[in-house]
């Protein structure tokens, strides 16, 4: 049993559906109205401003009829339907979350005890099949990272893998760029050093938000790699110490890379980046490109710095860490904003051969969405 009820001057209405009550006000029904007149009924995409809205929008008439709201705008003499299925869908009297460091229900934090669960797939299961490929990209979304094993031992196959859901980010180090011992390295990546934990190019500003490392060889010992869901540490330094998280989260880090003739990339950015809701929104921590910091007050400095080297031990920490091998036609995909890649060392017997390159995650969250449209929620 649904009914609806106005206040008395229309601007709200209070819709009950089986005992729950929620309210929507007039001013949002409108601007949302489903119509075709509101939204083009090709792309849904709005055909009215805000300003084709009359400043004193009222509802004159509300009722449930065939599980549906039917509600009458006025000065408009406009009637519009909302489905109830819409508008509990698109409720917003509910609590909202708003501790600092939350994360959404579809996002599950990780330490060493997911060794053993990776997520992972098969090159071509997810190559010929929607629901392989919608599993694998949710496990990314939900893990910050998925591997994906046994694909072509080809150079440049690494973009069939982000051809799968977005499209390659060109960077000053090319389309995609080759990760091995090189002569005179522009980054420290192409040496065989062992590389700390970090998220890639904290000194580009929006940053990628998705890293492909793909394996052509891997003779060489050594080289494992390893993943630390910074989500993870983030909020495990939060529970130790709220003023240091705080601090990390309050002023800017600086990032730099002028590592090659053509490049002087730099950033202003917090290394935990929270949402004006609180919510957990990015993590940059890098070592090798972190530039003098000059947006901290002098008297929280210190403070700052020892939050940063805690932050660094809980990264470090074997409890945070996965890790694996890749083995040539093996790559794994990294949500760059959360999770942070790390290299062990190797020598010069054997050879290391990898490719990498940047995508973005709006292109795997639509390709999710639109596989979870199709499909059903798997
Ligand atoms: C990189 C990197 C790790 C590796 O290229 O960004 O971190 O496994 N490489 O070589
Ligand atoms: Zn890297």
């Amino acid at each position: 049993m649904s009914c609806a009820s106005l206040s008395s001057d229309g601007l709200v209405v209070s819709l009950t559906i089986a005992n729950n009550t929620t309210r929507f006000h007039a001013i949002w029904l409108r601007d949302n109205a489903l119509d075709d007149a509101t939204k083009s009924s090709t792309n849904g995409q709005r055909l009215i401003a805000l300003r084709d809205i009359d400043v004193s929008t009222y509802m004159s008439h509300a009722q449930v009829l065939a599980e549906a709201l039917h509600v009458t705008f006025m000065p408009e003499q406009k009637t519009v339907a909302f489905p109830l299925a819409w508008l509990a869908a698109h409720a917003y009297d509910t609590p909202q979350a708003s501790t600092k460091g939350w994360h959404p229900a579809n996002q599950s934090l990780w330490d060493n005890n997911l060794m053993g669960h990776l997520p992972v797939a098969d090159f071509d299961a997810v190559s010929s099949s929607p629901q392989a490929l919608q599993a694998w990209l949710a496990g990314i979304a939900r893990f910050g990272f998925a591997k994906l094993n046994g694909g072509p031992i080809k150079a440049g196959a690494l973009t069939q893998v982000v051809d799968l859901f977005g499209h390659v980010r060109d960077t000053n180090y090319g389309r995609i760029f080759e990760v091995r011992v090189e002569e005179k390295p522009t980054n420290l990546a192409f040496t065989g050093l062992a590389l700390q934990a970090h998220t890639d190019n904290p000194y580009r500003d929006p940053v990628p938000t998705m890293q492909v490392l793909y394996c052509l060889e891997s003779s060489a010992p050594g080289g494992d790699n390893v993943l630390v869901d910074g989500f993870n540490a983030a909020r495990q330094l939060q529970q130790e110490n709220p003023h240091g998280f705080d601090l990390l989260s309050r002023y800017c880090a600086r990032f730099e890379y002028a590592g090659e003739a053509d490049a002087c990339l730099q950033s202003k950015r917090p290394m935990i980046e929270l949402a004006p809701d609180g919510q957990l929104q990015g993590i940059r921590f890098n070592n090798r490109s972190a530039a003098p910091f000059t947006d901290i007050p002098f008297e929280h400095m210190a403070d700052y710095y020892a939050a940063y080297r805690r932050l660094g031990e809980i990264i470090d920490h074997p409890n945070s860490e996965v890790g694996f091998r890749l083995n040539p036609g093996d790559c794994f995909v990294i949500d760059n904003t959360r999770v942070l890649h790390a290299r062990k060392a190797f020598s010069g017997a054997g050879t290391r051969w990898l490719q990498g390159c940047y995508t973005d995650m709006d292109g795997l969250r639509s390709r999710l969405a639109v596989l979870n449209n199709v499909l059903g929620e798997g």
